[in-house]
């Protein structure tokens, strides 16, 4: 009977040390994933308050060229990150267009025009968003700007792009300002830039890209780079990755 209890309490026991073990390798197991996204996630803030911190550094420069009256729409996300407005004011200022196009219209607008680009034109595929941007230039007496609203047409059934009639007739274009289509609308969305716009500018023409830390947008800044021979690509390390494309010598 003693031996009988003793061989249950041993068992019970070495059942017990087994458990404790097993859950122990299990809490160690998942102690080092918790560990690992923990130091992921710490990785992943950083970088997001960098992104922050150089936003804030960037809007503390952009606000006082841009002498405001009203207020400015939210930055970030479908909208230009300041780091890039702040190079779209700097090289407006340096370049002094007489003509602007811009592709995708937006807060890029309002700083083009609150920067001296004197005659801008902006292709929009959308009434809503197209819409917006002439509500907010209006909010801050900007007039003049040419917000040209158009569904995107189909070349051929190859790709659908901004509409022939919204561009035809645009000569010597000064600076040319990539932010648009959106990706979502066709598979390299903005690549047909090069074909339709690039035989448009002039000789000392500059051209911003938005977005070039993507493949696709990245794919079009070297395109366009390679296209004009004389000017050199500069990459800027911002949120989105801008592209300056600009004249070898002079600017
Ligand atoms: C990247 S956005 C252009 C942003 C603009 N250059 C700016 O500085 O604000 C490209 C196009 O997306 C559209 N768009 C703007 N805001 C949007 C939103 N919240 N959702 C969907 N599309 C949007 C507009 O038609 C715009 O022409």
């Amino acid at each position: 009977m003693i031996l009988a209890g003793l061989a249950i309490a041993i068992t019970l026991l070495a059942y017990l040390v087994r458990s404790a073990r097993a859950l122990h390798r299990k809490v160690n197991r998942n102690a080092d994933r918790v560990t690992k996204e923990l130091a992921a996630q710490t990785g992943r803030i950083k970088t997001e308050m960098g992104h922050v911190y150089h936003q804030f550094e960037a809007v503390e420069q952009l606000l006082p060229l841009l002498k405001l009256s009203a207020p400015l729409p939210p930055s970030r996300g479908w909208a230009a990150s300041p780091d890039f407005l702040l190079t779209l004011a700097h090289v407006t200022k340096k370049v002094k267009p007489r003509l602007t196009v811009e592709l995708g219209s937006g807060l890029s607008s309002l700083v083009l025009a609150k920067s001296g680009a004197k005659k801008i034109v902006s292709l929009d595929h959308s009434q809503e968003f197209g819409s917006q941007t002439r509500e907010m230039l209006a909010s801050h007496g900007v007039r003049g700007v040419d917000i040209r609203i158009h569904e995107l047409e189909s070349y051929s059934g190859k790709y659908k792009w901004y509409a022939k009639s919204t561009f035809k007739g645009l000569a010597k274009i000064d600076l040319l300002v990539i932010d648009g289509p959106p990706s979502s609308t066709n598979p390299d969305a903005r690549y047909p830039a090069l074909e339709h716009l690039i035989p448009l500018l002039s000789a000392k023409a500059t051209v911003i890209l938005d977005d070039v830390d993507r493949e696709e947008e990245r794919k079009l800044a070297d395109a366009i780079a390679m296209a004009l021979p004389n000017h050199r690509m500069m990459i800027l390390s911002h949120e989105k990755g801008t592209a300056v494309i600009s004249p070898k010598t002079g600017r």
